[in-house]
């Protein structure tokens, strides 16, 4: 059985009174550990959000790493910084950086290989955009993506992986894609792993849909055979509709 994760992106949005304030009224309430949740947070909260977070069960994720371990890279951080911070996973890909700062399935692959090196966990995004899902290329996106971002990863690293299918055209639009589209995608990615290493491993790691996730619409994912959590942002900066996510399994 694979544990569902929900995790939150919290990308570059609060203050520190912010997420003191997020911390305060989180830490009053039950959280479920029937599944994992997790705030990836900007990297400059990461430090706080592991102390403050170190009594729930709720573990703490970086946005982005680069792949060396130090050196002349100006703004950059590395995992082994991360790793001295506790952190525990790290979004890889995510389609913003993809975008704006010039991610490539080859930086994909090598931050991959990087944090896989280290005991932090990746969370790799893959999805389409607009136009390639109207040129019916979804498919093969998600699985070019796939291959990539794994050349080179063994069967046995693989198993701690998760990723995050986000279509592109979802993220942040409030036009999440059906439960009957994401769970098409990621059981498709999940035969790329098959054919990739073997059902043992698909059938081990774990794939999140993200895209417009919100309390009202996450237990339609969670019930799909494949999707296995989801990466959510807008609707995680909220404490209470965070709750309300990481509650949704106990309440379905
Ligand atoms: P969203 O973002 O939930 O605001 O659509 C998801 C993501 O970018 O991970």
């Amino acid at each position: 059985m694979r544990k569902p994760i929900i995790a939150g992106n919290w990308k570059m949005h609060k203050t520190i009174d912010e997420v003191i304030s997020f911390v305060n009224h989180i830490k009053e309430e039950e959280i479920p550990s029937n599944i994992e949740s997790a705030i990836c947070a900007p990297s400059v909260y990461l430090s706080l959000l592991k102390e403050k977070l170190q009594e729930t069960p709720i573990r703490v994720g970086a946005q982005n790493v680069h792949w060396e371990k130090a050196g002349a890279f100006t703004g950059e951080v590395g995992v082994p910084m991360l790793a001295s911070l506790g952190v525990d996973y790290v979004i890889i890909g995510h389609s913003e950086r993809r975008a704006y700062f010039g991610e490539t399935d080859e930086t994909v692959n090598k931050k991959v290989k990087a944090v896989l090196e280290s005991t932090l966990l990746p969370i790799v995004c893959v999805g389409e955009t607009m136009d390639e899902r109207e040129q019916d290329k979804t498919a093969q996106i998600a699985g070019k993506q796939v291959r990539k971002a794994f050349e080179g990863v063994q069967a046995e690293e693989m198993r701690r992986v998760v990723i995050a299918y986000e279509p592109v055209w979802a993220i942040g639009t409030g036009r999440s894609a059906t439960e009957k589209d994401a769970q098409e995608v990621t059981e498709y990615i999940r035969g790329v792993l098959a054919h990739l290493y073997n059902s043992e491993v698909a059938n081990h790691v774990r794939i999140q849909y993200g895209g417009s996730v919100t309390p009202e619409n996450i237990a339609l994912y969670l019930e799909q055979p494949d999707i296995d959590g989801a990466l959510v942002g807008g609707a995680s900066l909220h404490p209470d509709s965070f709750l309300q996510m990481v509650r949704a399994i106990e309440m379905g």
